[in-house]
């Protein structure tokens, strides 16, 4: 008895797999991952009564999470009471040339992933592309370009340095620019933490005292491979004016 019980309780890989396929195929996208992300930024920015917020994918290439993202959001605004703004950053040619050993040169090569920025355009619906290096688009962006608070990032630029960049968006210290909790998506955790993305992100909590990037610790332990929780992070700023307001909407029991 206790064995056939626990062979319905493992996780088993055929059952998520058919779980996922069914799914992506009810709501029309596939990435648990990014769709998590953007679902739980969503609750928090409609609990503290934001009405549109900003969800960025880093690291575009063919495209292929961006138009993800954007069917996500629409999936989401039908609802709940909120639109976004959908950014992706790319250089538009692909990889550029590693410059860190930290960007681990043995396993990413300059023009890997390069993308049809035309082609891609025209079959995206809402998302806006920023084209360039990230390390002047995001400084960019975030004095020009931003017009929600970010809610939700997924970062996939595999290098240590692109990724540095690009968590400068949590350097703003604008109650504006970003939700007092942010979701976000870390692609490329697959190495040791003194190089690679890990790298970036110790950086930025080290260098951080009253905001911090961190896995979820319930979520760490979800070996899902289609929700992959272990590669969901969220950022904190503690001074964030929304940080102390209660979002959660039931009582406990
Ligand atoms: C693995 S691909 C992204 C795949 C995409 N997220 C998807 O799911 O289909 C990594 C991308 O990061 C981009 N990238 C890497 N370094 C960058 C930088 N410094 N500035 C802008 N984009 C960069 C590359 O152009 C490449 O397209």
């Amino acid at each position: 008895m206790r064995l056939i019980s626990r062979l319905f309780d493992f996780p088993h890989p055929i059952r998520l797999a058919v779980r996922h396929k069914l799914r992506s195929r009810l709501r029309g996208f596939s990435r648990e991952h990014y769709f998590n992300c953007v679902r739980r930024a969503t609750e928090e920015a409609v609990a503290l009564g934001h009405k549109r917020m900003t969800v960025i994918e880093f690291g575009v290439a063919s495209g292929k999470g961006l138009l993800e993202l954007e069917q996500i959001c629409t999936w989401l605004e039908a609802r709940y009471p909120i639109g976004y703004d959908v950014v992706g950053f790319d250089t538009g040619t692909g990889l550029p040339k590693p410059t860190d050993i930290r960007d681990i040169p043995w396993k990413w090569a300059e023009g890997w992933y390069d993308m049809d920025a035309e082609n891609l355009r025209r079959r995206l619906s809402r998302a806006k592309l920023v084209l360039g290096d990230v390390a002047d688009t995001v400084p960019d962006f975030m004095n020009n370009g931003l017009a929600a608070p970010i809610g939700a990032v997924m970062f996939d630029l595999d290098y240590y340095s692109a990724t540095t960049h690009a968590l400068t968006i949590f350097d703003s210290d604008d109650a504006d620019a970003q939700l007092c909790r942010v979701y976000c998506y870390f692609d490329d955790l697959g190495s040791i933490e003194d190089i690679g993305v890990p790298s970036a992100i110790s950086e930025f909590n080290s260098r951080n005292i009253r905001k911090k990037l961190k896995p979820n610790v319930r979520w760490q332990h979800h070996r899902d491979p289609y929700v992959l929780g272990w590669k969901i992070y969220e950022f904190h700023n503690f001074d964030h004016p929304d940080y102390t307001r209660l979002v959660r909407t039931e009582k406990p029991l």
